[in-house]
């Protein structure tokens, strides 16, 4: 993105002077308060909406709106609202929509499908009303329909909202396997931690970006932003704020292991 202005038709302003580019094989997480302009800068991404100044590049080309319907073929969008983005009237039809529209033949989009309801967790949900699931089924049927398409880049806005603990972890681990590019929007500190190796703090203009790990130690910075660090960070720095020589950790296995360094057994 060069120099993105955006605004809504009210005229509220979303983004300005947005600068930033994301290389093939980046995982990013994209942080900031409410508002700050995050799933309007994935849909930006994603070729949905344009810019009303500057530009939007998509594996380099300019994005407009006579080629946005090609480019977006190998771009995955998970809107923050699964009931944006599921239409069809059973799961099955809704996950397997993606791959008939990419030209996937029918043993193809059988096998897609049925790949893609495991990994999340929704084999038997082949034949329900994805108008009745709960909001976190929903969000994993969203999830589904985009892995089955098998995309290039996967923009995701808001994941994890509304999924269990466990599959959230769990969810996030296969994302992170399934796609070489991925972009993430998200409240939660402790699955960018777990994903991303970059962040971009968003708060209508790039704030900050950098290592992930960098961001989370700018205690005014995140403080601005109404943004936290992962309790791991937060709890390493308040023991070496009390003299300990501990080095900083973004996960669990990194706060076990050098627990284990340090302490006797
Ligand atoms: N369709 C719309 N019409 C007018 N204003 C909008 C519209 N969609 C979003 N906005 C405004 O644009 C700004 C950015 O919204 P956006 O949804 O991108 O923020 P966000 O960072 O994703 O927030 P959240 O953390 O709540 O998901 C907000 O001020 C919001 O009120
Ligand atoms: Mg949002």
């Amino acid at each position: 993105m060069e120099d993105v202005l955006f605004r809504y038709e009210d005229d509220t302003l979303a983004l300005k002077e947005v600068t930033l580019s994301i290389e093939k094989g980046e995982k990013v997480a994209i942080l900031g308060p409410n508002g700050a302009g995050k799933s309007t800068l994935l849909k930006l991404a994603a070729g949905l909406l344009f810019p009303d100044e500057g530009c939007v590049k998509l594996f380099g080309k300019k994005l407009a709106k006579k080629n946005a319907q090609n480019l977006r073929k190998k771009v995955g969008m998970l809107f923050q609202d699964p009931d944006d983005q599921i239409f069809m009237p059973k799961v099955w039809d809704d996950v397997a929509f993606g791959p008939i529209n990419l030209g996937y033949n029918e043993k193809e989009v059988r096998g897609l499908v049925q790949d893609a309801l495991k990994v999340t967790g929704l084999e038997g949900f082949e034949d329900r009303v994805p108008h009745h699931l709960s909001y976190g089924e929903k969000k994993r049927v969203a999830i589904a329909g985009i892995l089955a398409m098998k995309p290039e880049i996967l923009l995701l806005d808001e994941p994890t909202s509304n999924l269990d603990p466990k599959g959230r972890i769990e969810l996030m681990d296969i994302i992170k396997k399934s796609c070489e590019t991925l972009v993430i929007a998200t409240h939660d500190v402790n699955i960018a931690a777990q994903i991303a190796e970059r962040g971009i703090v968003l708060n209508k203009k790039v704030v900050a970006s950098g290592p992930i790990k960098r961001l989370f130690l700018d205690g005014e910075m995140l403080e601005q932003n109404n943004l936290d660090a992962p309790e791991n960070t937060k709890l390493f720095l308040s023991m070496r704020e009390s003299g300990y020589d501990l080095s900083l950790p973004l996960s669990t296995e990194d706060a076990v292991s050098e627990l284990k360094k340090k302490l006797p057994r």
